[in-house]
């Protein structure tokens, strides 16, 4: 399936690629593992700037409101700045920071992430979550889906919403093709120059449309809920969870 859905126009299917981010890549060749570093500190210093890091805590928040001690799985947690929020404004919550990469893993285990009782660090696969069906209130996984492949995203949507109550995805926009051409030409004049933008370019390219996460989510199980908001100019948000959805969500939809 393109990255812009079932019905992507013909554009749309040439706005996508398959060129691997430098936080795809081996860690053991040293010069992808220092650009690998340079992202993962951009990542954290514009989530920290821009105000994204707090605004995906307050996504991520309202969705555990009524749970008094909520437990949270953070999946691509990269630099651990989302789990720091949320352990700092909810003072019970119980938090499991994780990444596929384990040289973020160690990072985020040796700073004060790994010394928070409240917390857990480890190395998890979001497409094959090793933990027992239900363990956690909610998942989330921030900038990082549209690193998966469809047949990979699909399996996240099915482990996230199998081990979590809800699953959020946090993610780019796949703006409409003309503007993401534009998109596209003002971040590639500094593709060479930037680590960061590199890894932007190719994140623009495979983020997905929300047609493109309604058919992940159906094909995962039809039986998954899932509740799309944001896109355009902010990011997509997308709430999964198994069985119905909250009633009491104005702008809920189900599809
Ligand atoms: C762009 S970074 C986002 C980091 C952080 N969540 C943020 O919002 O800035 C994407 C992260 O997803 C992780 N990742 C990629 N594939 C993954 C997978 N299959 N399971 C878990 N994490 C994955 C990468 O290692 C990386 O840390």
């Amino acid at each position: 399936m393109p990255r812009g859905g079932p019905d992507a126009s013909c554009l749309d299917r040439l706005l996508q690629t398959d060129r691997l981010e430098y936080l795809d890549r081996d860690s053991d060749v040293p010069v992808d593992a220092a650009r690998k570093r340079s992202v993962i500190r951009a990542l954290e210093w514009t989530g920290g700037w821009f105000g994204s890091t707090e605004r995906f805590a307050e996504i991520a928040l309202a969705e555990v409101e009524n749970v008094a001690d909520p437990k949270i799985l953070e999946l691509g947690a990269g630099h651990g700045a989302l789990s720091r929020t949320l352990l700092d404004w909810h003072p019970s919550a119980r938090l499991t920071v994780t990444d596929v990469d384990a040289a973020n893993v160690a990072a985020m285990a040796a700073c004060d992430l790994g010394e928070n009782p409240r917390v857990t660090v480890h190395e998890m696969d979001a497409t094959a979550i090793d933990a027992p069906d239900a363990s956690f209130d909610l998942a989330v996984f921030a900038l990082s889906f549209h690193h998966l492949p469809p047949a990979a995203a699909a399996r996240a949507i099915s482990e996230g919403t199998r081990v979590a109550g809800k699953l959020v995805v946090i993610d780019l926009p796949r703006p409409p093709s003309p503007l993401h051409l534009v998109r596209l030409a003002t971040m590639l004049p500094f593709v060479p120059l930037l680590p960061f933008v590199h890894d932007g370019v190719i994140s623009s390219l495979r983020s997905y449309s929300p047609s493109a996460l309604r058919a992940l989510a159906a094909y995962a199980d039809p039986a998954i809920a899932v509740e799309l908001r944001g896109g355009l100019l902010s990011p997509q948000v997308v709430v999964a969870q198994r069985g119905a959805p909250d009633p009491l969500r104005p702008n809920g939809q189900r599809w």
